[in-house]
């Protein structure tokens, strides 16, 4: 089965073409640059760009598959969640594919997306190793935080996750603190390979090891007070030291709680994914973590498979299309507060 996947749930355009779950384009048009100077997404900004951008990315990613529209058996499109105003750029480009050309259409989940993407392949049919079930997943990305437990394909149980800020959020907002600019993330990795991660002592969120659930504005708003008096130059001088202190914590939190998880429900393979799992300090601590328990871990086998793009969106709606789950296109409609 070909399929058509597109996403625009946040500040990427994207659009990819799988055969099946091998990987035939995959086409991202970030908006990073357009962002940057607003610390941040801009939701007008994104909208227009995705406007401007949908129609081009969607014919590249034809164009690399090569293939046509025509040769297309199923559109995916994200639905949410997301940033509203950007969704809907997306979902009206599908929908109008789909009615012009009669294809079958389905509306994907933005989350269940990441957690399809440890398990695209490529031409090789990589990665090799069969999936096992059931698998303990970590999907952590600007917008969510959560461990679920895949069952099969489709059958998810989310065992804990954020109760306020995605910890790649508190990433991003540490670095606006710091003056690193946008998306955060990435600068505070850099930064964190020079730096002392034992500088700044920051607290361990929700102690309890009974609970599984994360919250990381309380490590933000701790981290805030350390450092608000300090003068800018201090603040220059230790730039690398407050960034690995803080990713230090994050990163902590985040293996605390997946380890606890990992005990209490015997997981046959441990996976990672979200744009936080592009981070190699956070891949490395969950090989650690792997070892530890000998289960195999999976993490998506491309960088960019771990931030939004459409082909894990393409992946998760060929599993949906097989369990009948299809969209009617004439009612579809945009969900920015999707629950997994
Ligand atoms: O999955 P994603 O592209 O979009 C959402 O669904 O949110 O994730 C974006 C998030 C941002 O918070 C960004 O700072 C973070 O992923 N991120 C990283 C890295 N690359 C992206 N965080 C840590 N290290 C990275 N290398
Ligand atoms: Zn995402």
């Amino acid at each position: 089965m070909f399929i058509l996947g597109i996403e625009t749930s946040c500040d990427d355009t994207c659009a990819a073409v799988l055969k099946d779950s091998q990987i035939l384009s995959n086409v991202i048009s970030s908006q990073i640059d357009l962002h940057k100077a607003w610390g941040g997404v801009v939701p007008d900004i994104a909208k227009r760009a995705h406007q401007e951008r949908i129609n081009p990315v969607i014919e590249t990613a034809l164009k690399r598959a090569k293939l046509t529209i025509k040769d297309i058996d199923l559109i995916a499109v994200t639905k949410g969640p997301g940033l509203a105003i950007a969704l809907g750029v997306g979902v009206k480009a599908a929908v109008s594919l789909a009615v012009k050309y009669h294809k079958k259409i389905v509306a994907v989940n933005h989350i269940e997306g990441h957690l399809m993407a440890n398990f695209l392949t490529n031409s090789q049919g990589k990665p090799l190793r069969p999936f096992v079930f059931p698998s303990l997943t970590l999907t952590v990305s600007g917008g969510h935080t959560k461990i679920v437990l895949i069952k099969k394909i489709g059958d998810y149980e989310v065992i804990g996750e954020t109760l306020d800020d995605a910890a790649g959020e508190a990433l991003d907002k540490s670095a606006k603190l710091l003056g690193l600019g946008y998306p955060g993330g990435p600068v505070i990795e850099r930064l964190s390979l020079k730096g002392d991660s034992t500088f700044l002592k920051l607290p361990t969120p929700i102690a309890d090891k009974k609970i599984l659930d994360y919250s990381f504005s309380g490590l933000k708003t701790a981290f805030y007070y350390q450092i608000k008096d300090w003068p800018k130059v201090k603040i220059n001088k230790h730039l690398a030291d407050l960034a690995a202190s803080f990713q230090s914590a994050v990163f902590a939190t985040l293996i605390r709680k997946f380890s606890l998880a990992v005990e209490k429900y015997h997981p046959a393979c441990l996976m990672l994914s979200g744009g936080v799992a592009a981070n190699l300090t956070l891949r490395t601590k969950m090989r650690h973590l792997a070892k530890t328990y000998k289960l195999p871990l999976y993490l998506p086998f491309k960088k960019e498979l771990n931030t939004d793009n459409a082909a894990m969106i393409a992946l998760a709606g060929f599993y949906q299309a097989k369990r009948g789950d299809y969209a009617n296109p004439n009612i579809l409609d945009i969900d920015s507060r999707a629950e997994l």
